[in-house]
């Protein structure tokens, strides 16, 4: 089983989503690139847990991959997955160090909203009851809203991610100030109830600080941010190397 205890320790996890190192790959249905790779140097440059999502429709992370993270990943996988049975029983048998239940939508491009707990209770109950047997720290992705917290609190959740779509998408600063103060005062709630309290979604190198600022928030999840950003920064030597190459085939 794996070890989370250490997870108290570090102020503000950045645990980073990998999703999209998959997505590349099976755009061409290779082996690359790989995000077992991927995260090994996601932890080189300083990850405190790595993130997937394993949707229904396995559009990018597959079983497999999830098998080889939870070998080579030093410091804890954090499974994102819908409270169905299917993958509540691979999440069983795989004990992953953390599990966040999110909702899921065959048709969406990523996580749209929140998990509506309220609008389920016992579907969501029985599943944070069953992953939280296995051993498994649990967490719900849910909106900012004090009722979220609340069903959250009733579910049994030892945690909530609080959704910063709606923070990060605001068209201006006023909105954005709004979404701020929702999420911290969604943030104080939860902390008060005695969840931990972890945020993501939509953040970028330009508006993750005022969330990363909150003092009751644990754990920051962002993937598409940092996979765009790797893109970018790895481009000028993935060029220069295949460049390299060429240059000596020719002599
Ligand atoms: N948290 C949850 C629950 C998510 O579903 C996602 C997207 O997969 C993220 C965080 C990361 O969002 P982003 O890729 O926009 O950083």
């Amino acid at each position: 089983m794996a070890n989370t205890s250490f997870l108290h320790l570090i102020d503000c996890r950045l645990c980073v989503n990998i999703d999209h190192v998959a997505t590349v790959r099976q755009a061409r249905g290779t082996d690359e690139p790989d995000p077992v790779r991927a995260a090994v140097l996601a932890e080189l440059g300083g990850a405190n847990g790595i993130t997937v999502h394993l949707r229904e429709d396995r559009r990018h992370i597959q079983d497999r991959d999830v098998e080889l993270l939870l070998n080579t990943v030093r410091t804890f996988v954090n499974l994102e997955l819908a409270a169905e049975d299917e993958v509540i029983s691979l999440a069983e048998s795989w004990k992953p160090g953390q599990a966040t239940l999110v909702p899921e939508k065959r048709e969406e491009l990523t996580t749209e909203g929140g998990l509506d707990v309220s609008a389920d209770p016992v579907r969501i109950a029985d599943a944070v009851a069953r992953l939280q047997g296995a051993g498994i720290r649990t967490s719900l992705f849910i909106d900012p809203d004090p009722a979220a917290v609340d069903a959250s609190v009733e579910a049994g959740a030892a945690a909530i991610e609080l959704h910063t779509g709606e923070y990060a998408n605001a068209p201006h600063q006023a909105s954005a100030d709004h979404e701020l103060a929702r999420l911290e005062d969604a943030a104080t709630r939860a902390a008060e109830a005695g969840l931990g309290v972890h945020a993501g979604h939509g953040l970028t190198y330009e508006n993750v600080r005022p969330v990363a600022a909150i003092v009751e928030c644990e754990e920051l999840n962002i993937g598409h941010s940092i996979v765009s950003r790797a893109v970018l920064v790895g481009m000028e030597r993935a060029v220069l190397e295949m460049s390299a190459l060429v240059r000596e085939a020719r002599g």
